[in-house]
């Protein structure tokens, strides 16, 4: 008994070693972790279970029958992130460079499957240089069967993607699948196709990190949510945004309880919005001002900075927020800021987290740039969002909240459920500048009576008066006590039932 005991500990140290001391030491080398410290960074400490430590891929072809290494290039298993359950994967970049094998690929699809049954998040931490090699199609199979199984998880359990190391070719299609991606600087790259490839077909010269690292991807391209320094890092933050998170569609996320007063009033709101309407603030003012704790969670902070979007806490509730900034183009809506804000509102929605959402937008962004890109398109999918979003929706109108952009920035008519508007709220199809020069274009060479147009259209329609006559907003209140107002609203949402008709799925404007 004693020998066999001996030797269950010797398979577990070689499996623990992966591929060896020496690519252990040059995973360090090159400052990144190895798959198993990530994990232990990642979870409360001693609570993962790991499973199929032993489990070996089944390729004969060149050479690979005397090349075993048990574990095969992944990690899996589960554990608690404060205490809460969570299902995890962690590419071994020491094991044939944490490239995917049928058999690596069937340990991942193990944790999810476990965790759609257990109705608990999958953590994948992704390090590998793609399909594996010597495997062929065998691995092409196995992505596909990780790709459905993410689908298939999607608006169900939440799912987030780190990338560490490499991540090209087909194998971006799964982590772009899931709810969130997180990158380290310097470290981790995404690319369908690398530079090699690109110098051969566009002959544009690119490096790695200016063509699919972390800096490219939170501001160019958008596809991931945020960028960290190093490894520990991302995934110190990684258990930050798991705490806000349910543990799948059918629980609510977990309730922090906080000793900042709901009904804390902030006298310096009342002067957050000039008097000149053409001045900028900063909407993260607002946000951090009402927020359980002045807490807030941003996502994409980087990336189409004319929207905010994030996670915070009311009452020690999740909720979503969702704000237009004016500090960066005026707060207008344009493709980047609807796509961005759209998937975010979703997300909330899918995982019973309500929205509130900090309206101050003169519109959609005009101009042939975004015409020939498809505004009309990528806006309806914001629209869209908001219309079909049935958790509870708080909006606050802080300043402008011109045409289209009204209805879309979770309306009444979008079925918001509370509408507040601040006393410097500007509810109208358009700003005075822009009405008047339609409507009297007969007196455009006279500016002194272009002027008195202007203030006269300005003292009509640039309040909340007008829309709340017709109950489209449902209070006007002082900006001080504001973060009382969404907390009440919220209290009385929590019980709110709404349900959309019945269908396959709809057919958002894609
Ligand atoms: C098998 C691989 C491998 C792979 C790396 N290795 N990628 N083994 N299949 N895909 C092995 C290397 O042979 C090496 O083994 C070890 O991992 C480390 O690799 P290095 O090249 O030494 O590391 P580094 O210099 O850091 O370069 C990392 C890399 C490079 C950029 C990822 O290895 C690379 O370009 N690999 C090939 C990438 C690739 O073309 N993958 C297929 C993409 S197509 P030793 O024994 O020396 O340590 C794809 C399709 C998916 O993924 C489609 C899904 C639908």
């Amino acid at each position: 008994m004693h020998d066999i005991i001996h030797e269950l500990d010797r398979r577990r140290e070689a499996a623990r070693l992966g591929g060896g001391q020496k690519r252990i030491d040059s995973q360090h080398a090159k400052g990144r972790l190895t798959a198993r410290e990530r994990i232990e960074v990642l979870l409360d400490e001693g609570t993962f279970e790991e499973w199929d430590m032993f489990k070996a891929h089944r390729c004969n072809d060149f050479g690979m029958q005397d090349q075993q290494i048990p574990g095969d290039g992944v990690v899996t298993g589960y554990g608690t992130i404060n205490g809460r359950l969570v299902f995890i994967f962690s590419q071994d970049f020491t094991v044939f460079g944490g490239s995917l094998s049928e058999t690596h690929a069937e340990k991942i699809c193990k944790v999810m499957d476990h965790a759609m049954k257990a109705g608990a998040p999958v953590i994948g931490l992704n390090d590998s240089g793609g399909a594996r090699i010597q495997e062929g199609v065998a691995s092409l199979g196995g992505y596909a069967d990780v790709f459905q199984r993410n689908v298939m998880a999607s608006g169900v359990i939440p799912q987030i993607s780190l990338i560490m190391g490499p991540c090209a070719g087909g194998a971006v299609y799964s982590p772009a699948m899931t709810d969130f991606i997180f990158m380290v600087k310097d470290s981790s790259y995404m690319f369908v196709t690398g530079p090699e490839v690109v110098k051969t077909v566009t002959h544009e010269e690119v490096t790695a990190e200016e063509l699919g690292g972390a800096v490219t991807h939170n501001t160019k391209s958008g596809v991931a949510d945020m960028a960290f320094e190093n490894d520990v890092e991302a995934l110190m933050m990684t258990r930050r945004l798991f705490n806000y998170l349910p543990l799948s569609n059918r629980e609510k996320a977990p309730v922090r309880p906080t000793s900042d007063p709901t009904d804390r009033i902030e006298l310096s709101l009342d002067t957050l919005v000039p008097d000149n309407p053409n001045k900028p603030y900063d909407m993260k003012e607002l946000i951090l001002k009402v927020a359980d704790d002045g807490d807030f969670f941003e996502l994409q902070p980087d990336y189409a900075k004319n929207i905010v979007i994030g996670l915070a806490r009311m009452e020690g509730s999740t909720v979503g927020i969702v704000a237009n900034q004016p500090l960066v183009l005026a707060g207008c809506l344009d493709i980047k800021s609807s796509i961005k804000a759209a998937r975010f509102v979703r997300f909330c929605d899918a995982y019973n987290i309500p929205v509130v959402t900090f309206v101050d937008v003169p519109g959609f962004m005009p101009g042939t740039s975004q015409e020939f890109g498809g505004i009309i398109k990528h806006g309806a999918k914001l629209l869209y969002a908001y219309a079909e979003c049935t958790v509870p929706k708080v909006t606050v109108i802080t300043r402008k909240a011109y045409g289209g952009a009204y209805d879309v920035m979770s309306s009444k008519h979008l079925r918001g459920d509370v509408n507040l508007a601040w006393p410097s709220a500007e509810i109208a199809v358009m700003g005075p500048k822009g009405a008047v020069e339609i409507i009297f274009r007969d007196e455009k060479n006279d500016p002194a009576k272009i002027a008195e147009r202007e203030a006269e259209y300005k003292a009509k329609f640039a309040n909340p008066f007008v829309a709340g006559a017709r109950g489209f907003i449902d209070d006007v209140i002082q900006p001080h006590e504001t973060r009382k107002r969404i907390c009440r609203s919220l209290a009385m949402l929590r019980e709110k039932q709404l349900d959309n008709p019945w269908r396959k799925h709809g057919n958002i404007p894609l």
